[in-house]
C-alpha cells in the first residue's frame, strides 16, 4: 500500500503526486480539457475517470505483448500508480490515416489511409507549441540518444500494431495517436496516457469520431464518445 504525498506537478489534464516510495508516483486524471495549446478550455464530465480506465486497459494489453511501460496499477476511479520516469522531451506521433495537423500541413483530405504508418517527432515544448522536429534535431539538442530513438521507434511501431489489431476487433479504427517515453533505471519505458485525449478513434464502419476531436471541433456528444470507447474496449 502506497501513501499519496505532496503534489509534484499539475498539467492540463493530470496531476502527479509523490508517494512514500521514491520510485512510484500517482497520476490523478482530471476532467479539464484543453486544445490548441491551451487556447480552448473546457470540462468533459467524467473524462478523468474514463481516461484512467481506458489507459489502464491499453497499458495492460500492451504489457501482455511485452511493451514496457510506467504503468503499475489503477488505484481507484481517477488515480493510477506509475514508475517514475525521466521524461524524454520528444512526443512521438504514429499515424495510419490522414487527419489533423498532417492533413493541413500536406494539403491532404482527412480519411485517406496511408500505405504504411507515418512516425513523427515533436519537441515537447508548450511555449513553442510542440514544433515538428526530426532525428537530426533530437541528436543535435541531445534530447535522446540514437539508441533511445531506435528503441522508441521500434516500440511505437509495435504499439501501433498491437493497438490497431485490438481496436479493430472492437469496431474502432486507430487513426493516429501520441506517445511519450522516459527512462527508468536505464531502460526506455512508455509513459503518459493512451486515451481519447491522445488518440484519434473512428468508428470502423461509420467513421464517426470517438475522441477529443469532438471537443476540439465542437461536435457535441463528447462524454458519450469517451464512454463508448470504454464500453467497446473493456473486458
Ligand atoms: O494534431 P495532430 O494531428 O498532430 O495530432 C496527432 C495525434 O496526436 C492526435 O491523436 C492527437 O490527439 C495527438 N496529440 C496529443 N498531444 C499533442 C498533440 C497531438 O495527444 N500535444
Amino acid at each position: 500500500m502506497v501513501d499519496r504525498l505532496e503534489q509534484m506537478y499539475e498539467g492540463k489534464a493530470k496531476k502527479v503526486y509523490r508517494t512514500n516510495d521514491p520510485d512510484l508516483f500517482i497520476i490523478d486524471f482530471k476532467d479539464d480539457a484543453t486544445a490548441f495549446n491551451g487556447l480552448k478550455k473546457g470540462t468533459i464530465e467524467d473524462k478523468g475517470v474514463l481516461n484512467n480506465l481506458i489507459s489502464t486497459r491499453f497499458f495492460e494489453v500492451l504489457q501482455e505483448k511485452g511493451i514496457p511501460s510506467h504503468f503499475v496499477e489503477r488505484l481507484n476511479d481517477r488515480e493510477m500508480l506509475v514508475k517514475g520516469l525521466e521524461i524524454i522531451p520528444v512526443e512521438v506521433v504514429v499515424r495510419n490515416v490522414v487527419a489533423g495537423s498532417l492533413a493541413k500541413r500536406l494539403g491532404l483530405e482527412e480519411g485517406i489511409s496511408f500505405a504504411s504508418p507515418v512516425l513523427e517527432f515533436y519537441y515537447k515544448r508548450d511555449d513553442l507549441g510542440d514544433p515538428l522536429i526530426n532525428e537530426y534535431v533530437v541528436f543535435a539538442l541531445k534530447l535522446a540518444t540514437p539508441e533511445q530513438i531506435a528503441e522508441i521507434t521500434d516500440l511505437a511501431l509495435k504499439i501501433n500494431q498491437v493497438l490497431q489489431e485490438f481496436l479493430q476487433s472492437r469496431g474502432i479504427e486507430l487513426v493516429d495517436f501520441k506517445l511519450e517515453f522516459g527512462v527508468h533505471q536505464g531502460k526506455v519505458l512508455l509513459g503518459d496516457e493512451i486515451s481519447p485525449d491522445t488518440c484519434r478513434f473512428w468508428d470502423l464502419e461509420t467513421r464517426e469520431k470517438l475522441d477529443k476531436d469532438r471537443f476540439r471541433r465542437d461536435l457535441g456528444q463528447v462524454e458519450e464518445a469517451y464512454a463508448e470507447i470504454w464500453r467497446r474496449i473493456q473486458g
